[in-house]
């Protein structure tokens, strides 16, 4: 990547440890290590790009070269990455983002009481589709996670949120994907494709960013 041609690569990455707070002792969370980020982020520095990762606090070393700023929740990454996203020519989105948060944050630990209790959730907004949409928006590029019929919905993805590539995984399978070390992507733009087999996290991000740059000089 040459850096003339990149002003920089935003990728924001994870939802591990810090996903959205239920009280200040608990949160819900899910299974992403924020491999898969970092290792893009790595990635786009060794192939020449100015690189911004907007992370939750996640325990990894942040790549050499890389600017970092930590984030504790979806709206902290979504402002964040908002900020951002004017200086940057291309976006990644790899976080798994938490599509719901709670209602209403406890300030002080919740009691064990009643036999049952109920969370009131509500939707956080859509990171990867606010970035989509923006004006001058960057080269978009996103995730899907999926346990079933993968190539539908990461097409349905697409379309929906109008990225310009979208790289899927099977998140079912064995040793791949969450919080594993390899990884497998099927990759979609509006008239191709590509797959790209198992492989580790590294070199998978090599990969990918080698076809957002052919797509990006096509466009
Ligand atoms: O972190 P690792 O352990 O290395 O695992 C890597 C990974 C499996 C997490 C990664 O490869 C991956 O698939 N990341 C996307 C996970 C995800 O949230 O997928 P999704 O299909 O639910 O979301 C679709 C896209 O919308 C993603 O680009 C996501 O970042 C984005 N999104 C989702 C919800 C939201 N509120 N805002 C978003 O921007």
């Amino acid at each position: 990547f040459g850096q003339s041609l990149y002003k920089g690569i935003n990728y924001y990455s994870q939802q591990v440890q810090p996903a959205e707070a239920i009280d200040p002792v608990r949160y819900i969370s899910n299974h992403s290590s924020g491999k898969m980020g970092f290792a893009l982020a790595q990635a786009a520095a060794e192939m020449g790009a100015k690189v911004t990762l907007v992370s939750d606090a996640v325990n990894l070393a942040t790549p050499a070269g890389v600017k970092r700023i930590d984030v504790d929740s979806a709206q902290q990454m979504l402002d964040a990455v908002m900020q951002q996203v004017e200086q940057h020519d291309i976006f990644i989105g790899c976080a798994a983002v938490a599509d719901y948060r709670i209602a209403d944050i406890a300030d002080q630990k919740i009691k064990k009481s009643a036999e049952e209790m109920q969370l009131a959730l509500v939707r956080n907004p859509d990171i990867l589709a606010t970035v989509a949409q923006h004006t001058t928006r960057p080269f978009t590029v996103g995730f899907a996670a999926e346990t079933n019929d993968v190539e539908q919905y990461a097409r349905g993805k697409l379309q929906r949120k109008k990225l310009d590539m979208i790289a899927a995984n099977d998140v079912s399978i064995q040793g791949l994907g969450f919080n594993a070390d390899s990884n497998a992507l099927q990759v979609f733009w509006q008239d191709g494709s590509q797959q790209l087999p198992a492989t580790d996290k590294l070199t998978l991000a090599h990969q990918l960013l080698t076809l957002i740059e052919q797509q990006l000089n096509k466009s």
